[in-house]
């Protein structure tokens, strides 16, 4: 495969905007072409591109951010807001007093593969990674899912209670994956972030002395019945881990009932797995995890429940959340976005949305390469970055509150993985030159998580005409607007945005390309 360096191009690039780096603390991609249809920028430990932190111009200006498959990553640019229409093309009209669901974040997911690969790295390339993700210069990463023992992105099959009929859990333990990878690079995380990080805990399988099937892979779910001594069992292990991480100043905000309960009641599934049917998560979550939850040290941890595609709503939701005694102690519904094809948002978030709209949908799993026909890393792959984007505002339009990607990082196979289920990350480590590549679809990412903070209220557009653009608008807590626009289509169609609070903003989205509008409104 033949690598090829841009950098002579951009070498130019640089130097030619080196005053407008300065002023914006922005830096560009070093874009390598790796063969696909667009670019990866690449960071070392000197160097890694950036945006800078974001602050919005006064009042009558706006910023506007592209992304492209052309090679444009995160282009900032500044411009006045117009006070006359151009009367040309699509008209996008913000309507503010349409109000729909608030922000909780955006993020990714502390693996012990994902881990493994960011300690691959130099301590210097270490740092930058991570800066990447979390801190005021990067990309705003909030949420971080944080898998309970091993899953499949492990190199081993463990849990912290491998001591068959254990069931006071004395023998409860952290395993080295937690101790010496994943716990020190959260704490890194969170001192880089300017505010609390939201972590998410979601378990694959039960230890297999638990399990109906003996092992930890395969068919098999919790022996007995919800209220036995397994199921309450399993509840204490997952107030056991939330003491365990507490005792390194890691509080988690939200947990899981567990990760893809269908998965454990497929034959022969090949990972570690714990099947549920809608029925036994509701009682366990009623008789079992609520209470001892309730009773813990950390009762306000919120519970999620499905953790699985979203293919399993509205039926999933109605059977658990219709039940008072099970309902009271959840919070959210979590959603997988793998076969999203299948099934469209309106009937399964939607609906779900409508009958339950005191509960909060949250995206707790995506990523790229895990369908056979499309296997592993691809690097520079806009077409991916177009899959995000499209799911995120997709999601973001029916009333979901955060979206969380799956690893951190993984390596140019998309591993580790004991299953070998290679997959592809915003992020792809190469140890060997202590480098990382920022894939396309960690713009992606970027574009959203970057400038949706927290409490960012989803408000209504109004399109004049049909249209293959894809967008999504909200208001800030700080009164700013922010527009995301996503162009996959080949048609020709101009556009403008009309804030009746500011004036007209005469845009265009080049061809295959992603683009944040911000400004502000006082
Ligand atoms: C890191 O990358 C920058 C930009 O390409 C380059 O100038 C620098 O020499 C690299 N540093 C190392 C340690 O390789
Ligand atoms: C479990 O814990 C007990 C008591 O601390 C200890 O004696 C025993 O060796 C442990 N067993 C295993 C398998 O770790
Ligand atoms: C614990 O973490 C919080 C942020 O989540 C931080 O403010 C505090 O200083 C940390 N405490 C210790 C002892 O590290
Ligand atoms: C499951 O695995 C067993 C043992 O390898 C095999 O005999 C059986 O045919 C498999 N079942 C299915 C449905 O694939
Ligand atoms: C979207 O991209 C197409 C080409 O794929 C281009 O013709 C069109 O003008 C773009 N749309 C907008 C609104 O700029």
């Amino acid at each position: 495969m033949a690598f090829l360096l841009l950098s002579s191009v951009l070498l130019v690039l640089v130097f030619l905007t080196a005053e407008v780096t300065l002023c914006t603390g922005s830096t560009e991609c070093v874009a390598r072409n790796f063969g696909h249809d667009s670019v990866v920028c690449e960071c070392n430990s000197t160097y890694c591109d950036s945006v800078g932190s974001v602050s919005l111009p006064p009042l009558g200006q706006y910023s506007s951010y592209l992304s492209s498959m052309a090679g444009s990553r995160l282009k900032g640019a500044q411009a006045q807001v117009q006070v006359k229409s151009t009367g040309a093309g699509i008209r996008l009209t913000i309507v503010p007093y349409q109000k729909y669901q608030k922000i909780r974040g955006f993020g990714g997911a502390m693996t012990d593969a994902a881990a493994i690969n960011i300690l691959s790295l130099s301590a210097g390339a270490q740092d930058q990674l991570l800066r990447q993700y979390f801190s005021p210069d990067g990309i705003g990463y909030s949420v971080v899912r944080v898998p309970m023992a091993s899953c499949d992105f492990s190199t081993r099959l463990y849990t912290y209670d491998d001591t068959p009929g254990d069931y006071n859990l004395d023998n409860f333990t952290l395993a080295p994956e937690d101790i010496n990878m994943k716990i020190p690079l959260l704490q890194r995380a969170q001192a880089l972030s300017p505010r609390p990080l939201s972590l998410l805990a979601s378990a694959w399988s039960a230890p297999a002395w638990m399990k109906t099937n003996g092992a930890l892979v395969g068919k098999g779910s919790l022996k007995g019945q919800p209220g036995g001594k397994e199921y309450k069992t399993w509840a204490q292990y997952y107030i056991r881990f939330l003491e365990e991480y507490a005792k390194y100043n890691l509080t988690f905000w939200a947990l899981t009932t567990g990760n893809e309960p269908s998965a454990g009641r497929m034959t022969n599934y090949s990972f570690q797995a714990l099947g549920f049917t809608p029925e036994e998560q509701r009682d366990w979550v009623a008789l079992d995890l609520g209470p001892a939850l309730h009773a813990s040290s950390h009762p306000h941890t919120h519970i999620l429940i499905l953790d699985d595609n979203r293919l399993l709503l509205p039926h999933w939701a109605k059977v658990v959340l219709n039940d008072v005694h099970a309902g009271r102690y959840i919070h959210g519904v979590a959603v997988h976005w793998y076969m999203d094809f299948l099934v469209p948002a309106e009937i399964s978030l939607g609906v779900t949305h409508h009958l339950y709209p005191e509960y909060y949908l949250f995206g707790t799993e995506a990523c790229s390469g895990w369908n056979p026909l499309d296997r592993g890393v691809k690097l520079g792959s806009w077409d991916r970055a177009e899959q995000y984007a499209h799911d995120i505002i997709v999601d973001l339009n029916h009333y979901v509150v955060g979206w969380t990607d799956w690893n951190l990082a993984l390596d140019q196979t998309g591993g580790p993985n004991w299953v070998k289920n290679f997959v592809d990350s915003p992020v792809i480590v190469d140890a060997q030159r202590d480098v990382f590549y920022k894939q396309p679809s960690f713009y992606s990412m970027a574009h959203f998580s970057k400038f949706l903070w927290e409490g960012s209220q989803r408000v209504g557009v109004s399109a004049s005409q049909k249209t293959d653009l894809e967008y999504s608008a909200f208001i800030r807590p700080d009164g700013s607007v922010v527009l995301i626009i996503l162009n996959r289509s080949s048609s020709e169609v101009q556009f403008e945005v009309w804030d009746p609070a500011v004036g007209y903003i005469p845009s265009t989205a080049p061809a295959h390309s992603l683009l944040t509008l911000a400004w502000n409104t006082h």
